[in-house]
């Protein structure tokens, strides 16, 4: 057993980086919120992804929130190298509001960073950004919750992906917020 799968299933989230012919999009399950306030988020991202040059360069990135129905994207996203597989892709690259790094129309969200800090834990670089602003499908998330209807994606083992039950399971004498 690979020690690190011990900590699966884990969300798959696709990592936009570069604007205009340079822009690329990879599969990242290493994402994780590393402030509320302010919204900050961390990546680990290994060098030699192309996606790491530009975040490097541009010094920004969206963290886009895709939904199982865009399986097939996150495959390509995740086994390619480089700007090239977007012709593959059906995804379309919409303008974000602050970046120019651009956001996914599909994505059930889009989360827009700014690096604030870099450093480097063995063979990956972790990469926090700054939430600057976001984006999401209004049918995706309702009063301050995902809504499970739009079939979240996580991950359990290389091919394998699942997504989440609609059933919600509260603790005892714990009322909803
Ligand atoms: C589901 C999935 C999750 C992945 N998670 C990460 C990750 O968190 N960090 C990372 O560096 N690579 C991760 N990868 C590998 C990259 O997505 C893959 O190497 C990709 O081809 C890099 O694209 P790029 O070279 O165009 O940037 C993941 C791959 C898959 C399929």
């Amino acid at each position: 057993m690979k020690p690190y799968r011990l900590l699966y299933p884990l969300r798959t989230y696709l990592i936009v980086a570069g604007n205009g012919e340079e822009t690329n999009v990879m599969a990242a399950d290493w994402v994780t919120i590393v402030s509320f306030r302010p919204f900050m988020v961390g990546v680990a991202i290994a060098p030699e992804r192309y996606t790491w040059g530009l975040i490097k360069k541009y010094r920004e990135f969206v963290i886009s929130v895709p939904s199982l129905d865009m399986l097939r994207d996150v495959w390509i996203a995740g086994t390619r190298h480089g700007p090239e597989k977007l012709k593959e892709m059906k995804i379309t690259l919409v303008p974000s509001k602050a970046l120019e790094t651009p956001s996914i129309k599909e994505a059930l969200a889009n989360v827009e960073c700014r690096l604030v800090d870099e450093r480097d834990y063995g063979d990956h670089t972790w990469f926090v950004g700054e939430v600057v602003d976001s984006s999401y499908r209004k049918d995706a998330f309702e009063n301050d919750r995902p809504n499970l209807d739009a079939k979240f994606l996580a991950h359990t083992a290389w091919t394998d992906f699942v997504t989440f039950e609609k059933h919600v399971h509260r603790p005892p004498q714990v009322h909803s917020r």
